[in-house]
């Protein structure tokens, strides 16, 4: 998917600098004792390396001995010192490195707690529009830039001023005309610095892009390869697979030729820094000590201005990476609890349509004025050809999506009012693809909630829906491992795991859809059987294409083209000869056997 789609989810409001520090700060506020402290050591640690070439001065100044009149004692102390204060220096570089990743790392836990959780409350809808791949790149790898900006960049931008700043003040305080020449030497570092961090963050970006997509389209393909390989679309994908390399390919290599451009030249410039010194050194007469301490400080000039070019960098894919986050986390889930929301702990389990009308898109109406009433305890089925909006009926309940007019009541209040985590609780669904985690069968019935149940607990629902006789054929039983989503079962198994997923759960509605269909004949009997014991534990909603499965249903709803048509019970429909009758002609009259 391009970067323009993408923004048109996720959103791709500019932000500047200031309001990019200023969200961040909350992140950063419980931590800023620490920022504080790990600032005040590096002050330290920079003017402790500053004094470094003044030691070396007067070092230079007592090797003339005959001149100074040093004695061995003086050059013992200067050599201890030296020793001393670059000992210090590296024990300071510790400690603030440790403070600052702790924190760091604890500001990065954290947001990455607040992208996930918000990515969570995201509506069905949201989340089928977004990307996977995309999703991924932006929780994992923009967090984990962030944390740099945290640990490396902000401190390293400091601490390379404070140097560029310290050094400059001594160079004046040696010589202040020596330094001005050296001044035209920054200058010029500093201009071609800028105007490459500007060239290599456009490459960045691109280079980003280029990486998201690509994941993206790997996560595809390979989850795909059996249709790809089914359709003999290999040649295809490769072609684009090969696009996309290559597009990855130049753009980094954009990068390293900038790179490749950069680094010598700089170079360049320092060493011809260093004979300008000693050339102006002599014509300005200075001392040998002076000479000595210049030379140490220009090598500590260049390094801060070349890291600062590249922290520059950093900062700039650190700008857009916080952008990127702070777009996803600025997109308002869809459907969201009212402030007073209700949260019903347990239904009774009547479910009310009122004139419901809902489209996906603007005006498209997929349901028009639907209404319907189910009692306590009643199984109502939903029949109407594919696409007549049964499942969108069962996903209105849940609410992944909210009615444009018209109200869905449950025991008389507005599912709007209710509590989602309330309606994911008393409803358990029942769905035709049943997603399977890696894990083991225990895993996937309980959901990783093991601690709330015993072994017992969860075989006892097996035996309830008749998923223990092929649990007890694996090997391992219920600590059986599930590979690859699920694909050492079969589809009539995998649906009635996700029988007891939900029954393990003791929902009070029941809903599911198309949950019988493409079940092999084996399993079929056992899912039947299965599913007249879960008509006990509440109210029921089916969508079925098989009609037998149905037959008992209190409640028979046919839809056609989003409109209820008929509504009553096998007996009545029959009588009434509409288009459930015809229905059931099809599929049971002999004279229609297909
Ligand atoms: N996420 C969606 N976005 C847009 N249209 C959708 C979406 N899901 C379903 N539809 C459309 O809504 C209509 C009803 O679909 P659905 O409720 O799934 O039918 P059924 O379950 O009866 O086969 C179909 O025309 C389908 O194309
Ligand atoms: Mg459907």
């Amino acid at each position: 998917m391009d970067e323009e789609k993408m923004s048109k989810l996720f959103g791709s409001k500019k932000m500047s600098l200031w309001v990019i520090f200023g969200r961040t700060f909350g992140y950063i506020k419980s931590e800023i004792f620490f920022f504080i402290l790990a600032i005040i050591i590096l002050v330290i640690n920079v003017s402790l390396n500053m004094i470094l070439p003044l030691v070396m001065k007067e070092f230079t100044n007592t090797v003339d001995f005959a001149k100074s009149g040093a004695t061995f004692q003086t050059i013992l102390y200067l050599g201890l010192g030296y020793a001393a204060i670059t000992i210090v220096n590296q024990g300071f570089t510790y400690l603030q490195s440790m403070i600052l990743q702790r924190s760091g790392q604890k500001i990065i836990y954290r947001l990455r707690n607040d992208v996930f959780n918000h990515v969570e409350q995201m509506s069905v809808n949201q989340l089928n529009l977004m990307p996977v791949g995309s999703l991924v790149t932006r929780v994992a790898w923009y967090t984990s830039t962030m944390s740099d900006l945290f640990t490396n960049t902000l401190i390293s931008i400091l601490r390379n001023i404070l140097t560029i700043v310290g050094v400059s003040v001594m160079m004046v305080v040696i010589s202040p005309k020596l330094f001005l020449i050296m001044m035209i030497f920054l200058v010029i570092v500093f201009v071609v610095s800028f105007f490459f961090s500007r060239y290599v963050k456009n490459v960045f970006r691109q280079e980003r892009a280029a990486n998201s997509d690509f994941t993206t389209f790997l996560n595809e393909s390979l989850s795909g390869e059996k249709i790809i390989q089914l359709f003999r679309q290999e040649k295809r994908k490769e072609m684009e697979f090969d696009e996309k390399n290559e597009t990855i390919r130049s753009l980094r290599m954009k990068a390293i030729r900038a790179f490749a451009v950069y680094r010598p030249f700089v170079s360049f410039l320092y060493y011809l820094s260093i004979a300008a010194t000693f050339f102006f050194a002599f014509r300005f007469e200075l001392g040998a000590g002076d000479v000595v301490a210049f030379y140490l400080l220009l090598s500590n000039f260049f390094s801060p201005i070349e890291a600062l070019a590249d922290s520059l960098n950093n900062l700039t894919r650190a700008h857009t990476s916080c952008e990127r986050l702070y777009n996803l986390l600025d997109v308002k889930p869809d459907v969201l609890d009212k402030p007073d929301a209700i949260d019903v702990k347990e239904f009774k389990g009547e479910i009310e349509f009122r004139n419901v009308y809902f489209a996906y898109e603007k005006e498209n109406w997929i349901l028009q004025d639907v209404s319907f009433h189910i009692l306590p305890g009643q199984t109502a089925a939903f029949v109407g050809a594919t696409g007549a909006g049964k499942t969108t009926i069962l996903s209105l309940i849940v609410r992944n999506y909210e009615p444009q007019k018209g109200q869905i009541l449950i025991d008389g209040i507005n599912v709007k009012d209710i509590k989602i985590t309330s309606l994911r609780r008393g409803i358990g669904q029942m769905l035709q693809d049943v997603f399977l985690f890696s894990g083991t069968i225990r895993s996937n019935i309980t959901l990783h909630d093991d601690d709330s149940y015993s072994d017992n607990d969860v075989m006892q629902v097996c035996e309830y829906v008749n998923a223990d006789k092929f649990i007890n054929k694996l090997d391992g039983g219920l600590n059986a491992t599930i590979i690859e989503r699920g694909e050492n079962l079969s589809t009539g198994q995998r649906q009635l795991l996700s029988f007891a997923r939900t029954v393990l759960a003791k929902p009070q509605i029941l809903i599911l859809d198309e949950a019988t269909a493409n079940i092999d004949t084996e399993t079929e009997s056992l899912i039947q059987d299965s599913l007249n014991k879960m008509k006990n534990i509440g109210t029921m909603l089916i969508v079925a294409h098989r009609l037998s499965t149905i037959q008992h249903a209190d409640k028979i709803i046919v839809l056609q083209q989003g409109k209820v048509m008929e509504m009553g019970t096998h007996q009545e429909l029959l009588k009434q000869k509409g288009m459930y009758h015809k229905l059931y002609m099809l599929q049971f009259d002999p004279k229609h056997k297909f």
